[in-house]
């Protein structure tokens, strides 16, 4: 394993996905890494399916100290890592890879927390007390539940289209806080504070089949997703209630923070890296 604090060679690092040509993340770590005059390089590596675990293996032997993964290996991550904290394990999903130097493979997830800080801390959204609905009940849910709940909601409700994988959901992580399943036509006349969206609908250009008036007054409809794919939920959220509408770049920021925390020690600042990339579109 490479050094990472050897200032003659770059401590590289990596996302792997696929699709990845398009990812934000070397940006982002590059803007972070200018923080501190940290000496990195960070590549987006797209990887084949089957092809995961080898990949690993060659970044490794290539002097690699850290590795972020996007879909669809977060669940192979997983599998792949030596040892894992606690919010991977209840994620059952990693985002970050740390090379050991003892060879081990150490494995992290920092989506839910990127979630939180940036609900939190940057949009100054309160979480507790708050009635909150989450949509969708796959992987990207399963890894914001445990930090949400944490915050003390009245209420998470876990909608999805396939209601069996939301009772599942709410039944594993009921001993966090109040949490309860829902079909969508079943939210009729129940109204949230905060309605985020984890569902893969954006991506074909469709939103759930939600009731009308689901917004509380002040309401914010946030999506998971960033950009162009968060704006058929978001744009639907506008027209009907949402007080405040937010697509998920600021999670992405704040997850990356997160990574680079895990990698380097440092957490960098993220406002002006979240400024510089909606200047930079
Ligand atoms: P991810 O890891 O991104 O969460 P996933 O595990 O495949 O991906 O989960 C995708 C989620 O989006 C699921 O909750 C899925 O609903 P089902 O469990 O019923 O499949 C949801 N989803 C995908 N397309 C959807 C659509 N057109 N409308 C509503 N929900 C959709």
């Amino acid at each position: 394993m490479a050094d990472p604090f050897d200032f003659e060679k770059p401590a590289r690092y990596a996302v792997m996905g696929n699709p990845v040509a398009h990812s934000k993340s070397p940006r982002i770590h590059t803007l972070f890494a200018h923080q501190f005059k940290h000496h990195i390089e960070y590549t987006a590596i797209q990887v084949d399916d089957g092809g995961f675990a080898q990949a690993v293996e060659q970044f490794r032997a290539n002097g690699g100290a850290g590795l972020n993964v996007t879909v669809p290996f977060k669940q192979e991550a997983f599998h792949l890592a030596d040892h894992l904290s606690e919010r991977a394990k209840i994620a059952q999903a990693v985002n970050t890879l740390r090379f050991e130097p003892d060879g081990r493979l150490f494995g992290d997830n920092t989506d839910g927390t990127g979630l939180v800080h940036d609900l939190d801390k940057n949009l100054g959204v309160p979480l507790k007390d708050r009635r909150i609905l989450v949509l969708g009940a796959g992987g990207a849910v399963r890894g914001v539940l445990a930090p949400l709940l944490k915050h003390r909601p009245a209420l998470i409700v876990i909608a999805n289209r396939t209601l069996s994988k939301a009772r599942d959901l709410a039944e594993e992580f009921a001993h966090y806080g109040k949490v309860e399943a829902s079909g969508f036509k079943e939210l009729k006349g129940k109204h949230f504070d905060l309605v985020i969206n984890g569902t893969a609908a954006s991506l074909k250009g469709e939103v759930p089949p939600l009731p009308d008036n689901l917004f509380t007054t002040n309401a914010l409809a946030y999506d998971m997703m960033y950009g162009e794919k968060s704006k058929p939920f978001l744009d639907w959220a506008a027209v009907h209630g949402a007080k405040q509408v937010e697509d998920g770049l600021g999670m992405l920021v704040e997850q990356a923070a997160e990574s680079y925390l895990i990698w380097r020690g440092v957490r960098p600042e993220t406002r002006s890296v979240i400024e510089r990339l909606r200047a930079e579109g």
